[in-house]
């Protein structure tokens, strides 16, 4: 009986031991999001992902581009559960609200870019609001901005491209460029995501 009450103890502070590097992990990823942007690249990968798809189309583009790659995050962070989340952006979204968000670019930092991919997950048919908070907060005139963006049946991203024009004042935004992935499928798309990159011209 001893045995086993040990073994459960250390199994628990084994699981908060990670839970809590997981949670520091994290937060030096919100403190430290401009600390990656160092290589000699024109081109910058943003992107927001909640469950992960957009983590992977993003790294597949900044690796084919060369270019710099960064994370926007909500300073708040959505919650585990779907529902939760859902609730939370949706009511976002009506209420219009901008989150905090981890990435904060000067105009001296956006200077060596002249192409931004802008990645996203359809969020109730429009952009989610941290990449409002985002676009809003960064100098992007001049620049060439690309989205991609991933879905579950939104394929032509809805509203989402058309808030992206509206926001990036002053960039030229390539909708017609864009690519449309259904969640779904992103595990198989490397390939087609990397042919994207060529194809435009951006592979290194
Ligand atoms: C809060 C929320 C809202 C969503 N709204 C839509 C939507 O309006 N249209 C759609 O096609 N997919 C919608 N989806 C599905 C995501 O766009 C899709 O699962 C995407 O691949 C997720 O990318 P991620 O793994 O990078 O977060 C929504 C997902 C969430 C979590």
């Amino acid at each position: 009986m001893k045995k086993i009450r040990f073994t459960a103890i250390i199994i628990s502070i084994v699981m908060l031991t990670s839970l809590f590097a997981g949670c520091a992990e994290r937060n030096r990823a919100t403190q430290n999001a401009e600390e990656n942007l160092t290589k000699d690249t024109k081109v910058l990968v943003v992107y927001f992902s909640w469950s992960g798809h957009l983590d992977s189309m993003a790294h597949w583009i900044a690796d084919e581009t060369g270019g710099d790659i960064i994370r926007v995050l909500a300073k708040d962070e959505y919650p585990e559960s779907y529902n939760d989340t859902a609730n939370r952006a949706k009511k976002e979204k009506d209420d219009g609200v901008r989150p905090a968000i981890n990435v904060s670019l000067t105009t001296e930092q956006m200077e060596k870019y002249d192409t931004v991919f802008i990645g996203f997950p359809v969020w109730w048919y429009d952009l989610p609001m941290t990449m409002w908070t985002f676009l809003e907060s960064v100098d992007l005139s001049g620049k060439t901005v690309i989205p991609f963006f991933s879905h579950e049946g939104s394929s032509d991203g809805a509203s989402s491209l058309s808030t992206i024009k509206t926001l990036a004042k002053g960039a030229d935004v390539k909708t017609g460029d864009a690519i449309s992935i259904r969640g779904s499928k992103v595990a198989d798309s490397e390939k087609d995501v990397r042919d994207w990159v060529k194809g435009l011209g951006y592979s290194k």
